[in-house]
């Protein structure tokens, strides 16, 4: 059972780097957090100003607008459907509200999912899992099952990019009824093929899933906090007992409206996601830097391999005004790995020619 940590870093802090490093802060393109590189749709900002006379009301309880989001853009009912300030507060909800005190998570997997589970005075279970390709999956979740309340399962993972069909988590639920099964969704709209590996579908609703979906990254609102419970009606009941009232501003209700009709922006991410993301895994995965694990979302997982210290890459980045995600404070990464967004044509193109240089300077 793994201790509690309280200092956990996620992406997104470049100067505690520099610090770190003594380099002189200067500004970077930020592949540490996976954000669409398209930036908000332009449907929401062109909105905005609109809301600004209307900030002296309260927002409704419920984050309605997020509700009537997943009514238009999936077909979920409202009443399957539990609206966050961010997908981050609900992941820390379910554990108080359906009182799970047990909890098995991969190693490396996000770790707001262990630390929401010993918030709640539980324990956790981790059991190594740095494959990305879902097999074996099964077979370890049916021998730690017995064990404990819930598995978290990140579909796909980050850090790793595994992917779990559908298919694959209901059957457990099914032969697993009394136990929970967490499964964050933060990424999948970035996931070629969604279909296959989502629930956010009226049919795929089942009391003992929890979904969990963020609108924070491949709508790149991450400083806006906007995500989503989803369940069967009755299990969404038992988290709303517990749920804090208006936790989803009034621009963040009314953003979420706006990402109903935004389909042109989606199809732009989808199209620009898929071909760079090829493009940097046929680098990655040819790169003598590095060993890379295979992307699925808009995120990439390598292990630095040029030299004995991971300083070295994070030092050389910086210092070409490049960020990327240090990933040795994952659980269960041991070694020099490293994780980086993909982000736009150019960007994705002053990151490659990065470690090409690398590569002559190492050598
Ligand atoms: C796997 C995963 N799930 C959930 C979240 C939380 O996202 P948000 O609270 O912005 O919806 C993150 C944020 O980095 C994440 O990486």
């Amino acid at each position: 059972m793994a201790a509690e940590s309280n200092t956990h870093r996620h992406g997104g802090q470049p100067l505690y780097d520099f610090q770190r490093l003594g380099i002189p802060p200067r500004p970077v393109i930020d592949f540490s957090v996976n954000v669409n590189p398209l930036g908000p749709p332009p449907e929401v900002t062109e909105a905005w100003n609109g809301w600004r006379h209307d900030i002296h009301s309260y927002p409704s309880p419920d984050g309605a607008g997020v509700l009537r989001f997943y009514q238009k853009r999936f077909g979920l009912a409202m009443d399957s459907v539990l609206a966050g300030n961010g997908s981050t507060e609900l992941i820390y909800l379910a554990p108080r509200a359906l009182d799970l005190k047990t909890a098995a998570v991969a190693a490396p997997s996000f770790h707001d999912y262990s630390r929401s589970i010993l918030l709640n005075g539980g324990q956790i279970l981790e059991f190594p899992d740095l494959e990305n390709n879902g097999e074996g999956w099964e077979k370890k979740a049916i021998k730690i099952l017995p064990q404990i309340d819930a598995l978290f399962i990140g579909n796909p993972n980050n850090p790793t990019g595994q992917l779990i069909s559908a298919e694959g988590i209901l059957a457990m639920a099914e032969r697993f009824p009394d136990k929970f099964f967490l499964v964050d969704e933060a990424f999948i709209q970035f996931v070629e093929n969604r279909c296959r590996y989502s629930l956010l579908h009226p049919d795929r609703l089942r009391s003992n899933i929890v979904v969990f979906h963020s609108l924070t990254k491949f709508y790149a609102l991450a400083g806006l906090r906007l995500g989503a419970a989803i369940s069967h009606p009755e299990t969404i009941a038992r988290l709303r007992k517990h749920k804090e009232p208006w936790s989803v501003s009034l621009p963040a209700e009314r953003s979420a409206e706006v990402l109903a009709t935004c389909e042109t922006y989606e199809e732009k991410t989808c199209t620009l996601i898929n071909k760079e993301r090829q493009a940097m895994a046929k680098f990655a995965l040819q790169s003598p830097l590095m060993e890379a694990l295979p992307p699925t979302a808009n995120f990439i997982l390598a292990r630095w391999t040029a030299t004995s210290d991971l300083d070295n890459l994070l030092c050389a980045l910086l210092t070409r005004g490049l960020y990327i995600r240090d990933a040795r404070n994952f659980c269960g990464l041991t070694g020099n790995w490293f994780r980086f967004a993909i982000l736009g044509e150019k960007e994705n193109e002053l990151l490659r020619r990065a470690f090409l240089q690398l590569e002559k300077e190492v050598r």
